[in-house]
């Protein structure tokens, strides 16, 4: 049989839509994350963030037919992250991880990715 991937495991697109839309509205409400975001709606941002979560967790590779490779942290660079900046996005990540209310050891798999990811796009001082 086929192996199950984690993107249908969770509940495939609807769940990440669930996700990525909550994680935006809260930074929507944050100004100081919020200022980062260049554009005026976030909605073209959130839909990014959302194909780009799906091809990597296993489902349809949507995000590199419209973006090609991710190279994520290339793609940061414009952007001044700290670890405030960083602890912020993870804050808003977390409430929206949290309504989910995936079984542990999918939310533990999610989460720590989250929290590498994170780390791993920091590309600023303090
Ligand atoms: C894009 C900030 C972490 C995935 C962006 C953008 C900003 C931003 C300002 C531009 C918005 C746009 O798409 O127009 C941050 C900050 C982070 C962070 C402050 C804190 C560490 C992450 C993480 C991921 C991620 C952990 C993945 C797990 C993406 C993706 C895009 C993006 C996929 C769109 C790339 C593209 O196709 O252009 N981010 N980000 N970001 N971010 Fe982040």
């Amino acid at each position: 049989a086929e192996k199950v991937t984690f993107y249908e495991a969770v509940g495939g697109e609807e769940t990440f839509h669930r996700l990525v839309h909550r994680f935006y509205q809260g930074v929507a409400d944050d100004p100081d994350l919020r200022a980062l975001y260049p554009e005026e709606d976030l909605g073209p941002a959130e839909e990014r963030l959302r194909l780009f979560l799906i091809q990597y967790w296993g489902g349809p590779t949507t995000y590199s037919q419209r973006r090609g490779h991710p190279r994520l942290r290339m793609r940061h660079v414009p952007f001044v992250i700290g670890s405030a900046e960083r602890d912020a996005w993870l804050r808003h990540m977390r409430v929206a991880v949290d309504e989910l209310g995936l079984p542990e050891p999918l939310e533990k798999q999610l989460w720590d990715y989250f929290t590498m990811a994170a780390q791993s796009l920091v590309n600023a001082p303090t």
